[in-house]
C-alpha cells in the first residue's frame, strides 16, 4: 500500500481550473487502479502557507516539534505525489514555492555530504499535471518554461528523479471545440499516465 500526496496549488476551483481537471481525472483513475492507497490531500490553499519569516526559518531548522515541521515530515512519509500546479509567470504559483521552502530540510529531504549535498528521499515518484496558456513543450518559448524545470531540479536534490510530466498547453490561445479537444487529450493522456503510477 502507497501513501499518495496530492499536492493543490491553484486557488481556482476545479471547474474553472484545467490543471485540476487533468489532476482530478488522474486522481479518479490512480484510485481505480490502486484501491487500497491512502490520498493524501493538501490544498496549498487552505494550509496556513506564508513565506519564511526569520522567526519561522528558527524553528523549521532546529525545532524538532514545531508546527512548520509537520509539512517536511508528512511529505518525506509519502510514496508518491501528484502535483496540480498550472503555470504562472513561466514557472509555479508562487505557494508553491514557499512549500518548497518549507520541504526542503537538511538531515530529513537531503543532507550535506563532503562532496556536496545529496537526496535522503528514495523510490518515490512524482507527477507534475500543469496547464499553460501558451506552448513550452516545444518552440520558441521552449527556454522559458521554469516551472517543471524548478520541480525536477529540486525534486532530483532531494532524491525524486522518477518525474512525469503532464501537460496541457495554449489555453489561453484555442477556443471552443478546439480548445476542448486538446483538453480532453491531456485529460486521457493523465489517465493512462495515472494507470502505470
Ligand atoms: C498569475 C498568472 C500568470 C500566468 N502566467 C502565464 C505564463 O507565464 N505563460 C503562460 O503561457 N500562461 C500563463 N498564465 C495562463 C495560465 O497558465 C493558463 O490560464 C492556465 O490554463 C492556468 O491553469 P488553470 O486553468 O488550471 O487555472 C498565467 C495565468 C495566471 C493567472
Amino acid at each position: 500500500m502507497s501513501k499518495v500526496l496530492y499536492i493543490k496549488a491553484n486557488p481556482k476551483s476545479k471547474e474553472d481550473s484545467y490543471t485540476f481537471q487533468m489532476s482530478e481525472s488522474f486522481l479518479d483513475e490512480y484510485k481505480k487502479a490502486n484501491p487500497e492507497d491512502e490520498i493524501i490531500t493538501l490544498d496549498l490553499y487552505q494550509e496556513d502557507i506564508k513565506p519564511l519569516t526569520e522567526e519561522m526559518i528558527g524553528e523549521l531548522f532546529t525545532e524538532e516539534n514545531s508546527k512548520i515541521r509537520r509539512y517536511v515530515k508528512q511529505f518525506a512519509a509519502a510514496d508518491k505525489y501528484i502535483i496540480a500546479a498550472p503555470m504562472w509567470n513561466l514557472s509555479i504559483p508562487s505557494i508553491l514555492k514557499v512549500y518548497i521552502d518549507y520541504i526542503v530540510v537538511a538531515g530529513i529531504t537531503f543532507k550535506y555530504t563532503e562532496e556536496g549535498p545529496v537526496g535522503l528521499l528514495k523510490d518515490k515518484k512524482v507527477a507534475y499535471l500543469a496547464a499553460r496558456g501558451g506552448k513550452y513543450s516545444e518552440g520558441p518559448a521552449q527556454d522559458f518554461e521554469m516551472g517543471e524545470r524548478y520541480l525536477r531540479t529540486i525534486l532530483g536534490f532531494m532524491g525524486i528523479t522518477d518525474f512525469s510530466t503532464v501537460a496541457t498547453e495554449l489555453t489561453n490561445v484555442l477556443e471552443g471545440e478546439e480548445l476542448e479537444k486538446s483538453v480532453g487529450a491531456s485529460i486521457e493522456e493523465a489517465k493512462r499516465v495515472a494507470k502505470e503510477f
